[in-house]
């Protein structure tokens, strides 16, 4: 350890003494295969991970080497330590049960190893994203189990693997960023206590399915891109890089808010991203830092699961922007919403017919 600084160990070995060492000896063994996982992707096309498999996962996505393999490095990091009654994954149909050579423990751990894994082929950042719940029953976990609201998590977190890679944590008492040093193998508390701005100029939607989605997203979408001439009276900028995690560690930097809202493309699918392994963990880190997480009519971490790999509509990040989408939502369930007319087409307008 370098001198004066805080390591992620110490940091987790001291803020979760009341569970006797057993979460902190988890987060450190998810520490471990983040810095796998990190130098795996690291060597890029040298290593030869890259490329699709024939499998697909449960959501029918084709499955990538590297997902299988992230998974597989997470799966054999944390099996073995005896803190853990189960594990889920976006790659599992179902749940992971412990080898019997191996001690139970009280916690469930729930990721996502690679989320916007197509991006590692391109060379733009991805991540690892993690949920810990703690279960009072011993043994092994049932299937029940892992179906928990998210206001229930005893920690959070995701690994970002960029130009450099962060592990960014919470275990309920703000959300804290550690900075891999990749000359001693520490992760360095770089970004202690980080806030949400609680009001942006910053938007990340993926536009091309603008047809599909409801009307309170296209009415807040077209106010933001009316900017200076709009009811906003501001301009702003759009963001998208198709990696959940790289959208949520830019917005815990700086502020900004994320859309995956409801669409009509496949009405058989309540939205894109996952509740329990990206939109759960990812509600509770920015809830931490101080913003807000909806589904647009409901906060996530209040959604009662049914199932373990259950899609919906996600809305993150700046505290005001969150909260102006879900008055948005509301109108429009209450019919009292005003749709937005651009001034340039209203009824003073410069091009209205003035005979
Ligand atoms: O769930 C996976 C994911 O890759 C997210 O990380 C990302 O936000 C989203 O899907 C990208 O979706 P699209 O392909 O519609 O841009």
């Amino acid at each position: 350890m370098q001198f004066g600084r805080t390591t992620l160990s110490k940091f987790v070995i001291e803020n979760t003494r009341s569970s006797h060492g057993e979460l902190g000896g988890l987060l450190i063994d998810v520490a471990a295969a983040v810095k796998t996982i990190s130098a795996m992707l690291a060597k890029g096309a040298l290593a030869g991970y890259h490329g699709a498999l024939e499998s697909t996962n449960i959501q029918g996505e084709v499955q990538k080497k590297l997902d299988v393999l992230t998974n597989e490095t997470i799966l054999h990091h944390c099996e073995w330590g005896g803190q853990l009654a189960g594990m889920a994954s976006e790659e599992m149909d179902d749940p992971y049960r412990i080898p019997e050579e191996y001690p139970r423990g009280r916690y469930l751990l729930i990721f996502d190893p690679l989320d916007g894994s197509s991006n590692s082929d391109v060379n733009v950042s991805v991540g690892t994203i993690f949920s810990i719940f703690s279960r009072p029953a011993a043994g092994d976990a049932q299937a029940a189990d892992y179906l928990r609201p998210g206001s229930e998590q005893v920690a959070a977190g995701y690994a970002i693997y960029g130009p450099s890679t962060m592990m960014v944590l919470t275990l309920g008492d703000g959300t804290h960023g550690f900075t891999l040093d990749r000359e001693n193998g520490n992760f360095i508390l770089t970004h202690g206590n980080i806030r949400v701005p609680e009001d942006t100029r910053e938007f990340a939607i993926n536009t091309s399915n603008e047809r599909f989605w409801e009307p309170p997203v296209q009415r807040y979408v077209s106010e933001c891109k009316a900017g200076k001439t709009g009811i906003r009276g501001e301009d702003f900028n759009t963001r998208w890089i198709a990696s959940m995690v790289a959208e949520v560690h830019r917005i815990l930097i700086r502020g900004g808010i994320f859309m995956y809202p409801k669409d009509n493309k496949d009405p058989s699918k309540a939205g894109r991203l996952r509740l329990l392994y990206e939109a759960n963990p990812m509600a509770m880190l920015i809830e931490q830092a101080g913003g807000a997480a909806s589904t647009g009519r409901q906060r996530i971490l209040e959604v009662a699961p049914d199932s373990l790999h259950q899609r919906l509509p996600v809305i993150l990040g700046s505290k005001n922007e969150v909260e102006r989408v879900e008055r948005y939502h509301h109108e429009y369930d209450s019919g009292t919403d005003q749709p937005f007319v651009s001034p340039l087409f209203s009824d003073r307008s410069l091009f209205r017919d003035q005979a």
